[in-house]
Parts: C-alpha cells; sequence; structure tokens
C-alpha cells in the first residue's frame, strides 16, 4: 500500500511521453516506504509541446526532483539552470534536482552503469572494451568507461556519429578509436550492445554471436534477456542485462533527491516485480 499523502509530502516524479510504461514509480515508492521519507514519485504525461511550463512547474509548485525520460531528455538542457559535467557531455539529462529554486539537470545513466558493474564484481580496468551505438546511453557510458579501460572502441551503423562520439571522448581520453567493423570481436574482453537493437522480442543480434568466445563479458543495456544475451550464454560468456543499471541509475536520483542511502534490495524487488508484469 502507498504510504499516505501529508501536507509535508516532497514530491518527485518523472516527465516523459509516452509515461505509462515506466517502471520508476514503483522502485522508488518503495524506497520512501522503506525509510519511512514522506517523499512520494509521480509520473507526469508531459507533451514535448508543454515541456517549458512543466520545467516552470518544478519551481512554482515547489516539486522536489524529477527524472526524465524519452523525448525530453536533451530539449530539456537549454531549460534548467545548472547542468552537471556528465550530463553536459551525455548532451542529454535524466535528472533534475530542485535546489531551493534552482534547478539542476545530471544524467546517473553511466555512472549506474558502473555501479552495476561493481556489483557484478568486474572492473573495466585494463580491459579492451567495444560499445555498439553511439547514441545517448553509449555516450554515458563511454564517459565513464574511457576513464579506466585499457582501450575502448566504439561501433555504430552510421559511422559518422560513432566518429563524433570518438573524438569527443578523446578529449577526455587518449586510448579511445572508432572500431570499423566488428568482424573482430573477439579480441575485447567486454563488449556491450548500447543500441535499440533487442527492444523488439524479434530483433536480430547487433552482430554475429558464432564469433564470440568463452568468459567473454556481454552486457545489453537494454533491461530484458535480449536474444544477444541468450546466444552469448550459450557460447559460455558472462551476461548482464540491463536491469542493473536501470536501478543503479534510479538508486543514484534517489540519493540526490533525498540525501540518503537507497535501499537497493527494496529497489531491486520493485523493479524485478514490475518487469515481470
Ligand atoms: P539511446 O538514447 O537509447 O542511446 P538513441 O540516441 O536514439 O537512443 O541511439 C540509438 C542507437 O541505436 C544508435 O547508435 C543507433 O544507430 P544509428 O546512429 O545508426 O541510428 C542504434 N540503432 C538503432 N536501431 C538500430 C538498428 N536497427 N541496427 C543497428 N543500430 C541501431
Amino acid at each position: 500500500m502507498q504510504a499516505p499523502i501529508t501536507g509535508k509530502t516532497k514530491i518527485t516524479g518523472i516527465f516523459g511521453y509516452p509515461v505509462e510504461h515506466t517502471l520508476s514509480p514503483a522502485m522508488h515508492n518503495a524506497a520512501f516506504k522503506a525509510l519511512g521519507l514522506d517523499y512520494c514519485y509521480v509520473p507526469f504525461q508531459v507533451h514535448p509541446e508543454y515541456l517549458r511550463d512543466a520545467v516552470r512547474a518544478i519551481r512554482s509548485l515547489n516539486l522536489c526532483g524529477i527524472n526524465v525520460t524519452v523525448p525530453h531528455k536533451e530539449n530539456v538542457i537549454s531549460l534548467l539552470d545548472e547542468i552537471h559535467e556528465e550530463a553536459s557531455f551525455v548532451g542529454a539529462v535524466n535528472t533534475i534536482v530542485n535546489r531551493h529554486g534552482k534547478l539542476i539537470g545530471y544524467n546517473t545513466d553511466g555512472k549506474g552503469f558502473i555501479k552495476m558493474l561493481a556489483e557484478n564484481r568486474i572492473s573495466s580496468a585494463g580491459k579492451n572494451i567495444l560499445i555498439i551505438g553511439a547514441g545517448g546511453a553509449s555516450r554515458s557510458i563511454s564517459y565513464y568507461l574511457c576513464q579506466d579501460s585499457k582501450t575502448l572502441q566504439i561501433y555504430n551503423r552510421t559511422r559518422k556519429r560513432a566518429l563524433k562520439l570518438v573524438r569527443d571522448l578523446q578529449r577526455i581520453c587518449s586510448n579511445v578509436s572508432l572500431c570499423e567493423n566488428i568482424s573482430q570481436i573477439k579480441d575485447f574482453h567486454m563488449i556491450i550492445n548500447a543500441t535499440s537493437l533487442g527492444l523488439k522480442n524479434d530483433d536480430p543480434s547487433p552482430f554475429d554471436t558464432s564469433l564470440l568466445k568463452k568468459n567473454q563479458i556481454i552486457c545489453d543495456l537494454i533491461y530484458k534477456r535480449t536474444r544477444l544475451l541468450k546466444e552469448a550464454s550459450r557460447k559460455g560468456c558472462k551476461v548482464i542485462d540491463g536491469s542493473g543499471m536501470l536501478l543503479w541509475q534510479g538508486m543514484l536520483a534517489f540519493e540526490l533527491w533525498t540525501g540518503k542511502r537507497p535501499p537497493a534490495k527494496v529497489m531491486r524487488n520493485a523493479l524485478k516485480s514490475s518487469i515481470k508484469k
């Protein structure tokens, strides 16, 4: 059951369009309840035409914090007062914190991915890593991965977009390069699918999985067990789906809003049961 709303309840939530599919309310409301915090998390369907109004409402209604999802993650940037370094590199915000009327934009995806790896006792340090995809998700994780991997290569269907990301990353790390073709898949310790291939059940794998070797680490940022993960698992690879990243990006947002350590187990269980539904 939902905790009761009081006169002091702090409001958080998510702006998206559509927003019905979001798993975040279940995760955050379970966490607020478990810690006895007088907060609640609400989905807000915000049509792109009203994004500016919705952001102004964060101040006028004194909302405490907001997650931002498709299609607003990029467009919201110009409407905020301050943008955190990672969000600025990614060009997308997924979390807004309202600090006494000042709206600060963060992107917790990349750090969420690193936390998820650590939880699986995986470090990117010293590894040769390939990321497939060069959109927002790829930008957020590559920003962190380039900082301690041995090498980081980016491959994308649209070469020009990958090249742009590689050039941006090369401003912060010298170990980043463009992957021109993915036939050398066996040379990487870790391969990450950051494309949207796999969202639909009949999507193919983003590369030929017969080339994989036992013990390679295969991550998919999509939060279900995709064809890629099933095939890689059959080849003896260690596979990780995107649900951990989803959990951790939420836990990091929770911490930004409440200043409290998020209850991992509670949030994971809430997420798991809403993924099943
Ligand atoms: P996100 O924010 O989730 O990263 P995005 O910015 O739209 O979403 O990026 C989607 C990524 O999936 C891109 O790398 C895209 O490749 P292109 O830059 O060539 O469009 C990739 N992608 C989407 N559909 C794909 C497909 N059918 N095959 C290969 N890559 C695909």
